[in-house]
């Protein structure tokens, strides 16, 4: 873990986060709430999906993305998106920040790659003095909001999905 670097990465590099991109969404898929009629996509299906949401969240100045990198190849990532202006229920500044994928490949977990990509996204974000970050996390990935709540995080809005209940007239 000592050799991988930390680097914050423009997005012309984005597409080297495709692998990465899909052992999160397997983890996901493993940890999946099974909502009734509503399964995960499949990798493949995801990818470009997401791939065009990073591209597009990229664009705002204050956005960015950190490679954990070692030997030149990313094994883990974060990446932090910026929403204006504040939140109209709670007390933040006009920019705040939304941390839209974090993932370490399967190999490398929990030897503190995820750790020191959060302590980065932290410094980022107080150089832009950006002082409130939003995280989603799928409500049964409870490791993921184990390590989240370490952090000083908690749970906030709960979004629910299902289906549109069909016509019963
Ligand atoms: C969550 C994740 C990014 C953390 O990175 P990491 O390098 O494993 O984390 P660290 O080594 O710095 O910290 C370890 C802590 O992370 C948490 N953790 C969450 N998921 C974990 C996993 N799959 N394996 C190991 N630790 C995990 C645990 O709280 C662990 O602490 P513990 O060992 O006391 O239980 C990484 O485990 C991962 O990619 N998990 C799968 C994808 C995911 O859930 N991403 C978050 C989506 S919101």
């Amino acid at each position: 873990v000592d050799e991988v670097r930390i680097v914050k990465v423009g997005a012309e590099r984005i597409d080297e986060l495709e692998p990465l991109w899909k052992a999160l969404q397997e983890h996901h898929r493993s940890v999946d709430p099974g909502l009734p009629a509503i399964p995960p996509r499949t990798a493949d299906d995801s990818w470009p999906r997401r791939r065009a949401k990073y591209a597009d969240w990229l664009q705002h100045p204050d956005a960015f993305v950190l490679f954990a990198e070692a030997a030149a190849r990313p094994v883990g990532y974060a990446l932090v998106s910026i929403h204006e202006p504040a939140d109209d229920t709670h007390v933040t500044g006009e920019r705040w920040a939304e941390l839209q994928s974090l993932s370490v490949e399967p190999t490398s977990r929990g030897g503190g790659l995820g750790t020191r990509l959060m302590e980065r996204v932290y410094e980022e974000l107080r150089a832009s003095r950006i002082e409130e970050l939003a995280i989603g996390v799928i409500a049964t990935n409870e490791r993921a909001m184990h390590f989240y709540e370490r952090q000083g995080f908690r749970p906030w809005v709960v979004t629910t999905l299902g289906k549109v209940p069909e016509s019963t007239t």
